[in-house]
């Protein structure tokens, strides 16, 4: 495990709210920043900015790479890996920490629309941006998929957000998938435990729960220090997918699939029996 120590220039301390459950981060800012990061072409990425030569370079070169593999959305091989999973028809789905949303909508996508979206986020700007995400969005979908594009839609109506702290949502084990994606990590090991308790609450015996972590690799670690001023708002782990594993199975969970992405960890693991 390694932390992405460094903070950002602009990480204010007092903007951290409850870090028992929500980690120690300010999401506020993070949420924004992130958002702006991921606006700006790779090109403009250093406009306004007074850094050395080297990390100007580097900030360019990471920017490009991330840019053209769209590593962090990267709705298209996300879809590769869930499409391998074993999820029933129509799930009913929740998603902890889901800020906009999109891994939920992408469940859907591959396995029906008929159940149930909960999404949940306790960051008023994390719901700004499920808020001003486009309506649908086209994903090449995986390989021996019958149709050659999946439509990944938003329909509000049908979707439930929560904006609360996921301690504090009063539901019972009613879901078939849980998804917590880049959340696990921002929490100390105690954390992370008591976390994953929190989240089997939500999932039925038997439920699948997807979650992802950045991988401890050396390009993600570029990324971080290339964008600390960026990204850094708190504490946050990197890593390996032997290190996540180990965090799911002492909370009891039973791993069925484990996969990489350039920039993810991706777990799927069955809920423990004493959940519900
Ligand atoms: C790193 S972001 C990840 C967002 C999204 N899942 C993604 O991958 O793009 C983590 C999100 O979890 C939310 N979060 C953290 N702790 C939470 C809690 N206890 N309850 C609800 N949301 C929480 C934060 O507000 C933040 O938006």
């Amino acid at each position: 495990m390694r932390l992405t120590a460094k903070l950002s220039d602009d990480f204010d301390p007092d903007a951290v709210v409850d870090p028992a459950h929500r980690g120690e981060v300010a999401w506020g800012q993070f949420n924004q920043s992130f958002e702006r990061l991921q606006a700006q072409p790779w090109w403009r990425i250093n406009q306004g900015r007074r850094h050395p030569l080297w990390l100007r370079l580097l900030r360019l070169g990471a920017a490009f790479v991330t840019q053209k593999r769209d590593a962090i959305l990267d709705l298209r091989r996300k879809a590769a890996a869930f499409a391998r999973l074993p999820i029933p028809r129509d799930p009913d789905v929740v998603y902890f920490g889901a800020e906009a949303g999109w891994e939920a909508l992408l469940v859907q996508s591959l396995f029906g629309a008929g159940g149930r979206v909960l999404l949940i986020d306790s960051d008023p700007v994390a719901f700004a941006r499920f808020d001003a995400a486009p309506e649908e969005v086209r994903v090449r979908a995986p390989r021996g998929w019958p149709t050659r594009e999946l439509v990944v839609r938003r329909d509000r109506a049908r979707i439930e957000y929560v904006q609360a702290d996921l301690f504090t949502v009063a539901e019972t084990a009613r879901f078939d998938v849980g998804i917590d994606w880049g959340l696990i990590e921002h929490y100390p090991d105690a954390g992370k435990a008591r976390l994953l308790a929190a989240l089997g609450r939500f999932l039925r015996p038997g439920a699948l729960e997807i979650s992802s972590c950045p991988r401890d690799t050396v390009f993600v670690r570029l990324f971080y220090r290339a964008f600390r001023d960026e990204v850094n708002f708190g504490y946050r782990e990197l890593m390996s997918l032997a290190e996540h594993r180990v965090h799911l199975e002492r909370a009891g969970f039973s791993i069925v699939h484990a996969c990489t992405l350039p920039a993810h960890n991706v777990l799927a693991a069955r809920a423990p029996a004493r959940s519900g």
